[in-house]
């Protein structure tokens, strides 16, 4: 059994809620196309790449569009929602977050973010965050989407770390698939209903410790 070396975190909806900025650009955007998006549709999205997203939301709206315009769509959507995500503040960082990276920091615990967003290195400097992260995978970095392990494994050897010593933070179930994918253990963040494949499930970082942590081992 690997002893408990890294820490992995996801980044929207672990870290930081903004779930709520993305499901208002997507509206906005559907809305225009002419159909309504419910924050149940929202949750859909959750975990899943922005073209992913663009497709699971034409969907919904009954519409077939080639890929120049596409990319057209998903672009005016980044565009609107990055004008909400350069405004946000520190005060944003989820509960316990901060608190807990900051422990592993000084428990000698690599730390690193593995997230699906593009947005990810504007959100962490936006929060004053990026310091804490010895590496930072994210969007811009990955082929292949989670559930695939590619993003924490990729993370796993930035921080030359093998995978079965990491820990993985997720929130949505695609990345609780990609870590257990990864050889890793998995802390779900959210509902056990959603997450029960993870070895532990809990609320939020607000409830993590380090002697959790440990227990995972
Ligand atoms: C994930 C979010 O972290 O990033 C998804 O959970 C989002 O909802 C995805 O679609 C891609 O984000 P971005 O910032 O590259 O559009
Ligand atoms: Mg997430």
């Amino acid at each position: 059994m690997g002893q408990i070396k890294a820490c992995l975190f996801d980044l929207d909806g672990v870290i930081v809620d903004t779930a709520k900025y993305h499901y208002i650009a997507w509206k906005e955007l559907a809305n225009e196309l002419g159909f309504e998006f419910s924050l149940e549709d929202n949750e859909r999205l959750k975990g899943v790449s922005r073209m992913a997203s663009l497709n699971i939301l034409l969907e919904i709206g009954g519409i077939t569009l080639n890929e120049e315009e596409k990319v057209r769509l998903a672009e005016k959507k980044n565009d609107n929602y990055r004008t909400f995500i350069l405004k946000m503040q520190p005060n944003e960082i989820l509960a316990g977050a901060r608190e807990f990276l900051e422990e592993l920091k000084a428990r000698g615990i690599k730390v690193a973010l593995g997230s699906a967003s593009k947005n990810a290195m504007t959100i962490l400097e936006r929060l004053q965050l990026t310091e804490l992260f010895e590496a930072i995978i994210d969007g811009t970095k990955v082929s292949e989407a989670k559930p695939n392990p590619e993003v924490f494994l990729k993370g796993a050897a930035a921080l030359n770390v093998a995978p079965s010593e990491c820990v993985v933070f997720e929130d949505a179930e695609a990345g609780v698939e990609a870590a257990l994918a990864g050889q890793m253990k998995c802390v779900g963040i959210g509902s056990p209903s959603v997450l029960g494949k993870a070895h532990l499930v809990i609320d939020g970082l607000h409830q993590m410790t380090y002697e959790k942590l440990m227990e995972l081992n």
